[in-house]
């Protein structure tokens, strides 16, 4: 029997990999800090829902006991200095860690795509740096497990916080002045990202692999914006103006959303991360050494938009609450 215990299962990508997983037949753990955040993964048959602070060390080694396997899916997109190092760094430290003394064989690590673990601090992000600090940490003290470190670019899916809420904002809005226009991405499908998880999982065999996960085609994000919007239906289809900002006009407009309730739509730590072109890395192995081919975005995403997102009513929500 293959069981694995998963890190951030309750999440957009982590909601998938519980469900492919079930479906390949593992019976899987979910840890979270809530149980009430599990309530999408908690009828899938043979999944226990288990609440744990996954940065208690002593804690995590006890709840990997009796596990083949590990995914981690915990990241932060917004935060402090100290709390990007512990949900990427520390953490996986203490997956380390747990898997050593539970006797965990497999770990699938999940990363993002612009991490370099040989060069954390030539980075420009918070985010990247604490990502590559993980990686090295799991590249330094995994060598032994059968360890798949998976670096997606930015991943799409119905339920993403990604091009749902670029369609939200333009329901709202009736120009997009965009910071980062030019910055390039290589969306992958969130189905495509959780069978790479699986079967990273169900490869023989011990060592290290590092893959990046993209999808086929490369576009700006000023091309996204434009995308989500015309799938949406915005505009009968003819979405809005979106133009470029230049990089002060967009490190303001990010510190006022910092600034709103909730957690905000970019950061300028957002922002430092596009510094560097979320691409396919020539000569790196990618999905296609899994034997998956990565779906193309506008097919799938069509299908989810066009139904309209429960973003446009919480961006609604967020919008009247910070102006009221
Ligand atoms: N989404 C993307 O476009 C994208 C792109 C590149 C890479 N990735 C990577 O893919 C992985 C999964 O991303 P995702 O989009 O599924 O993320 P997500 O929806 O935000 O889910 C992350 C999960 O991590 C847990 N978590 C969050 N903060 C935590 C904290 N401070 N301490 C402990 N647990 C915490 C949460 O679980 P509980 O609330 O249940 O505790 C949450 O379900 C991450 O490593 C991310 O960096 C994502």
């Amino acid at each position: 029997m293959n069981n694995a215990l998963i890190l951030g299962g309750t999440g957009f990508v982590g909601r998938h990999v519980c469900e492919k997983l079930v479906r390949a037949g593992w019976t899987v753990t979910v840890a979270t800090r809530r149980r009430s955040n599990a309530r999408e993964v908690q009828h899938l048959p043979g999944l226990t829902v288990a609440e744990l602070d996954v940065h208690d060390a002593a804690a995590l080694a006890r709840a990997a006991a009796g596990h083949d396997a590990l995914v981690n899916l915990v990241a932060i997109l917004h935060g402090t200095q100290a709390a990007f190092d512990k949900a990427h760094g520390e953490l996986p430290q203490k997956i380390a860690g747990a898997c050593a003394a539970a006797g965990v064989g497999k770990l699938v690590h999940v990363s993002a795509l612009g991490v370099n673990a040989q060069k954390p601090g030539a980075l420009p992000s918070m985010y990247l740096r604490s990502k590559s600090m993980g990686e090295a940490i799991l590249l330094a003290s995994c060598s032994q497990l059968a360890l798949t470190i998976l670096r997606p670019s930015v991943i799409f899916g119905a339920g993403d916080k990604f091009l749902n809420v670029f369609a939200s904002l333009q329901k709202v809005f009736p120009f997009m002045p965009l910071a980062g226009a030019e910055a390039r991405f290589q969306p992958v499908w969130v189905e495509d990202v959780a069978a790479a998880v699986v079967k990273s999982l169900e490869r023989s065999g011990a060592g290290v692999q590092t893959l990046e996960a993209c999808g086929p085609e490369v576009f700006t994000l000023k091309q996204l914006v434009e995308i989500s919007a015309r799938l949406a239906g915005v505009n009968e289809g003819q979405g809005r103006p979106v133009f470029g900002i230049p990089a002060w006009a967009g490190a303001l407009q990010a510190r006022m959303m910092e600034m709103m309730p909730g957690a905000p739509l970019m950061s300028r730590d957002n922002l430092d991360s596009m510094r560097v072109p979320n691409v396919a890395t020539p000569g790196m192995p990618g999905l296609a050494t899994l034997g998956i081919e990565p779906a193309a975005l506008q097919g799938i995403a069509r299908d989810y938009l066009s139904q309209g997102s429960p973003w446009h009513d919480l961006l609604g929500v967020r919008l009247r609450s910070h102006f009221r």
